[in-house]
C-alpha cells in the first residue's frame, strides 16, 4: 500500500455535536462566552434577555458591536471557524474558534445568530441539534424558526449589532410548567446567579472610559471588584512585574479589610457570588476580563478560614494563552513551570500578611499603630493566659469616677465586669462563625453612636481641646474611627 494512503474519517456530525456539548459550560460561563464575543465585536451596549414560558422559555444576547456580513456570519458559526493557533488582536477575547457554538449548545437545542453590518440586510442563521441528528450532516439553516422571529426583533432598531438566540433551553427549563410559580422561582433564582457572574467577570471592562454597559432584563449589572480598591483599609502589597518569554505579567496582591472595618453592606458585596472562603487566591484576567476569580492555581493549598483576605490579581495578554492553557470554557489557567516559584512566593508573602490581618481584627492596617489607640478594654498576659481588664484611664471611665456619687459601687461594677466577661462563650461562637462576630455598635442607629460619641468629646471639650483636637482624639479612641461620617458633624458649634 502507497505510504500516503489514507481513508477519510470526517466525524459524525449526529455523534459529535452531542459530545461538544459538554465542554463543561454552566449557564453563566455559557453566557460570558457570548458577552466575550459582543466585546470583541466592539459592542457598547449588551442586553441579555430571559423571558419565561416554561419548557419554551428563551434567552437571547444582543449586542450592538459591528455585527457581521453573511460570509462572516457562515463563517462564524462553522465549528473551530479559527484556528488557537493564530495571533489574535490583543484586544480580541477569543482563541478557539468554538464558543459561540459550544457554548450555546451547552444549554440549548437550537442556537439563531441574526447579525447585520453597518447599515446592510439582516443576515440569519441556525444550528438545530435535531435537525442534525436527523440528517447526519452539518445543516446550518438559512432561516429561524418561526416562532424565533418575536426574540429577534430588537435588531432591526440597530444600524449594527448582532443577536444570539437560544431556544429549547434542554439544560434549563425541560419539562418546566410556565403556570408553576416553583419553576417560575428556579428560573429568577438562574437569572440572578449569570447576573452576579457576569458582574463578577466583565467588571473591569464595565468601568473606566470604554465601558461597556451590560443589562440583563433590562436592569443594568453592578460590577463587583474583588479587590475592594476604593476602600481605605484594603492593602496593597508591594510587587514587582514578572516576565516571561518577554512578555510582562503583573501580580498585585492585596489584602482586604478586616471584617471589622467593614459595614454589613461592605462585607455582604465583598463576599462575591460564592463567599469570603472561596474567593481567596489568585485572580486571573485577560485582557481586563476575568478568567479564575479565586484559586490556589495547584500549590497544593486548601481554601482557609484565615486566608480569606488574601486576593492576587494577575494579568496576562492572550499571547500567552497557550502557556497559560486557557481552557475553551475560559474558567481556567495553569501558570507556566518558569512562573511558579515567583507565584509561590508572591503569595506566600500575601497569606501570611491576610492571616495577620485576620487573626488581629485589622490593627496593623489601621491609621494609628495599635498603641496610639485608646480602648476600653487591655488585654493582659499572666501566666500563659489573657485576661482583660477595663483601661481606668480610659475618659469615660475617669469621667464617670469623678463624676459618681457612689466611687466603691461603681468600682465594683468594673471589677465584676472584668471577672465576668464570658470568653469561653465568646471564643466558641467566633470559632463556629468567625464572620458573624458583630462590630462596634452593629445594627444601632446614629443618634446611639452619637449619644457615645458627644460624651468623650465633650469631656475632651472640656479639658481644653479645641473641636477639631477633639475630633482627632476622638479617632485614636476605638471604634469611632469606623464612624467618620458621623465625627464629621462634631464642630466649635456642638453643644
Ligand atoms: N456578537 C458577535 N458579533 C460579531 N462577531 C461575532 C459575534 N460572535 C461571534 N462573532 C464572530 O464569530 C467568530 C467565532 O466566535 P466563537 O465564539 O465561536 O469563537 P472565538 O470567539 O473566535 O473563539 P473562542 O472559542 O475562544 O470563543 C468570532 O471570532 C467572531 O469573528
Ligand atoms: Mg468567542
Amino acid at each position: 500500500m502507497p505510504a500516503d494512503s489514507f481513508d477519510r474519517t470526517p466525524p459524525h456530525a449526529a455523534s459529535i455535536v452531542e459530545s461538544l456539548r459538554a465542554f463543561g459550560y454552566d449557564l453563566p460561563t455559557a453566557l460570558a462566552d457570548l458577552v466575550d464575543n459582543s466585546i470583541a465585536a466592539g459592542a457598547r451596549q449588551v442586553w441579555l434577555r430571559f423571558e419565561w414560558a416554561g419548557a419554551d422559555s428563551v434567552i437571547a444576547v444582543i449586542d450592538d458591536g459591528h455585527g457581521m456580513s453573511a460570509i462572516e456570519l457562515v463563517e462564524a458559526m462553522r465549528f473551530g471557524s479559527h484556528s488557537p493557533l493564530v495571533p489574535r488582536a490583543p484586544s480580541d477575547l477569543g482563541r478557539f474558534g468554538l464558543g459561540l457554538k459550544t457554548a450555546s449548545l451547552s444549554q440549548c437545542r437550537r442556537l439563531t445568530v441574526r447579525s447585520r453590518r453597518d447599515g446592510a440586510a439582516l443576515e440569519t442563521r441556525c444550528w438545530d441539534l435535531d435537525t442534525i441528528a436527523a440528517t447526519d450532516d452539518w445543516r446550518l439553516l438559512h432561516s429561524a424558526d418561526s416562532s424565533a422571529e418575536p426574540h429577534l426583533a430588537h435588531l432591526a432598531t440597530l444600524p449594527h449589532g448582532t443577536t444570539v438566540l437560544w431556544q429549547q433551553l434542554d439544560r434549563l427549563t425541560r419539562d418546566q410548567q410556565t403556570q408553576s410559580d416553583k419553576h417560575h422561582q428556579r428560573f429568577l433564582g438562574r437569572i440572578e446567579g449569570v447576573r452576579r457572574h457576569l458582574g463578577m467577570v466583565f467588571h473591569r471592562l464595565m468601568t473606566g472610559h470604554d465601558a461597556v454597559r451590560i443589562f440583563v432584563n433590562d436592569r443594568p449589572l453592578t460590577p463587583w471588584d474583588p479587590f475592594m480598591e476604593s476602600h481605605e483599609a484594603t492593602h496593597r502589597l508591594p510587587t514587582d512585574p514578572l516576565r516571561f518569554n518577554g512578555v510582562r505579567v503583573t501580580v498585585q496582591p492585596f489584602v482586604l479589610p478586616h471584617f471589622s472595618r467593614l459595614t454589613k453592606a461592605e462585607h455582604e458585596h465583598g463576599a462575591g457570588p460564592h463567599g469570603w472562603l472561596a474567593h481567596q487566591g489568585f485572580y486571573v484576567y485577560r485582557r481586563d476580563r476575568l478568567l479564575v476569580a479565586g484559586d490556589w492555581l495547584g500549590f497544593g493549598w486548601a481554601k482557609d478560614e484565615h486566608l480569606k483576605l488574601a486576593r492576587i490579581a494577575i494579568e496576562l495578554p492572550n499571547t500567552l494563552d497557550h502557556d497559560w492553557q486557557i481552557n475553551v470554557t475560559k474558567s481556567r489557567a495553569t501558570p507556566p513551570l518558569a512562573l511558579r516559584d515567583d507565584l509561590k512566593r508572591i503569595a506566600e508573602r500575601a497569606r501570611a500578611e491576610a492571616k495577620n490581618v485576620y487573626t488581629h481584627r485589622g490593627a496593623r492596617l489601621t491609621p494609628q499603630s495599635s498603641t496610639e489607640r485608646t480602648h476600653l478594654w487591655t488585654p493582659m498576659a499572666k501566666h500563659d493566659r489573657t485576661f482583660y481588664q477595663i483601661n481606668r484611664e480610659h475618659p469615660l471611665v475617669r469621667q464617670a469616677m469623678e463624676s459618681t456619687g457612689d466611687r466603691a459601687a461603681l468600682t465594683a461594677l468594673l471589677r465584676l465586669l472584668q471577672e465576668t466577661i464570658p470568653l469561653q462563650h465568646i471564643t466558641i461562637s467566633s470559632t463556629e462563625k468567625p464572620d458573624c462576630q458583630p462590630q462596634p455598635f452593629e445594627g444601632a442607629d446614629e443618634t446611639q453612636i452619637m449619644e457615645v460619641m458627644l460624651t468623650l468629646f465633650r469631656s475632651f471639650r472640656a479639658s481644653g481641646c479645641t473641636a477639631e483636637e477633639a475630633r482627632t482624639r476622638l479617632l485614636t479612641h476605638w471604634p469611632f474611627e469606623l464612624f467618620p461620617a458621623l465625627l464629621a458633624t462634631l464642630d466649635e458649634s456642638t453643644p
